[in-house]
């Protein structure tokens, strides 16, 4: 039997939507007070977050938090984060401090530069192709001035372009693969733009420069993958700085574990991957906040992290005698014009935070920020392991999920504070605390 399914969900007013659901999917009339309770109370406001996406019914928040004192190639910055695990910012914030005592984050941005592809079939001698496009290639680009002008004005434009035979392998199949510089912007709009409008244009300027052929284009759109597009970050010292850093432990037996642990990352996928997503934890925090793509930036970091064919960990830890050095590269394409950084009233207000930053400078932010994280993280796993601070930030949620009092909470912070925390022991100290207070 076919499934029966809705016909026009989207032209459904918001009321309908809810009535729809209720009515579907039993939804309970509390539930749909919880929904409408989230809508923004100015209604100017909650249009604009209504108009970021489609079928939209209530807004769903996260917490906007700062993690202070991040002393980055002199300057210190604020940092905006949006995260939904707890412990992040905390986390960033202490790595921070820590650093900033010390010489800070220094970065270098080694590129800014996006790329995107056509895919096409090229029904025609491969020579004839390569030879027709060397020619064709300053017809088109002058063919493009009318998209790349307002770009151009900016510092950005097309860098370059070149046909190159498909990375896939697959027998007829090319590529023309571009480069660009997108100033500010993150530039998906404009990469995609120029390379629809050259996708058009592709057969009759290789015609017109003498191809006998034709290319049958399959799909234009710009790579996430941007290994041009990077940045390196550093924290260093001498191997003493860690000497108070976990009671009991030298700082010269803490950086030598430290070492280890980002070796084990560099060699291992199964510890890569987590120690990874420790830096995307700092990183994806940033970008939400300032609006944007971190899906973008998480892929392309995956596959930057693979490209010697293993995976492998993103930062490295260089210990030569008592210097200590941990470092971070990874390519970052991010904006700080356009798309949601204009549009979201909350992105703007981080990117306001941030002192209107470049998107240079926002790179050097994230980056610093996920060497941060990393940095944290790995000190947890080497020193008290990661549950004790973990379960500590996450008691909150534990007490609100047991809808403790503030009495109560207070009773239990005290009770936790050198004890370990898990569901378990809190509902049961709580159980406990209630039942007496019956007695
Ligand atoms: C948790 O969100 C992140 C960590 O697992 C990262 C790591 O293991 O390095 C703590």
């Amino acid at each position: 039997m076919k499934p029966k399914l809705i016909q026009g969900f989207s032209k459904l007013s918001r009321n309908e939507k809810l009535a729809w659901i209720k009515e579907k999917h039993g939804v309970s009339d509390r539930t749909l007070d919880l929904i409408e309770s989230h809508l923004h109370p100015d209604p100017g406001l909650q249009t604009i977050y209504g108009e970021i996406s489609e079928n939209n019914i209530s807004n769903f928040f996260l917490p906007l938090g700062l993690a202070p004192n991040f002393l980055i190639d002199g300057s210190i910055y604020t940092v905006p984060m949006v995260i939904e695990e707890s412990s992040v910012v905390a986390a960033a914030s202490h790595a921070a401090k820590f650093w900033a005592g010390l010489k800070g984050f220094r970065t270098e941005v080694t590129g800014m530069v996006k790329t995107g592809q056509v895919h096409f079939r090229w029904n025609g001698e491969p020579e004839s192709l390569f030879n027709a496009f060397e020619k064709a290639k300053p017809h088109l680009l002058g063919s493009l001035k009318p998209f790349t002008g307002k770009m151009e004005k900016r510092g950005g434009g097309i860098r370059d372009m070149e046909i190159r035979v498909s990375g896939s392998g697959l027998p007829g199949m090319y590529q023309l693969f571009a480069t660009f510089l997108t100033a500010d912007a993150m530039g998906a709009n404009f990469i995609n733009t120029i390379l629809e409008a050259i996708a058009e244009r592709l057969t009759g300027v290789l015609q017109e420069s003498g191809a006998s052929g034709s290319a049958e284009v399959l799909m234009s759109i710009l790579s996430n993958y941007t290994p041009e597009c990077r940045v390196r970050c550093r924290v260093e010292g001498n191997t003493s700085v860690f000497d108070d850093i976990h009671s009991g432990m030298a700082g010269e037996t803490f950086a030598r574990r430290f070492k280890l642990a980002v070796d084990i990352a560099e060699q291992d996928p199964y510890r890569a991957v987590t120690h990874n997503k420790g830096i995307l934890n700092g990183m994806d925090a940033v970008l939400m906040a300032t609006g944007n793509d971190y899906r973008a930036v998480e892929s392309c970091a995956h596959a930057y992290a693979s490209r010697s064919g293993t995976y492998r960990s993103l930062s490295t830890v260089e210990l030569d005698g008592k210097a200590f050095r941990f470092s971070l590269e990874v390519p970052i394409a991010v904006g700080t014009v356009g798309g949601l950084t204009g549009t979201h009233p909350l992105a703007a207000a981080s990117l306001e935070i941030l002192g209107h930053p470049t998107s240079e400078t926002l790179m050097q932010v994230i980056a610093s920020a996920g060497l941060a994280n990393n940095f944290s993280a790995v000190r947890s796993l080497i020193t008290s392991g990661i549950q004790s601070g973990h379960m500590k930030m996450h008691l909150g949620n534990i007490l609100r999920q047991l809808n403790a009092t503030g009495e109560e909470m207070a009773l239990v912070y005290e009770h936790f504070r050198d004890r370990t925390v898990s569901h378990s022991e809190v509902s049961a100290f709580l159980e406990r605390t209630r039942n007496s207070e019956q007695e």
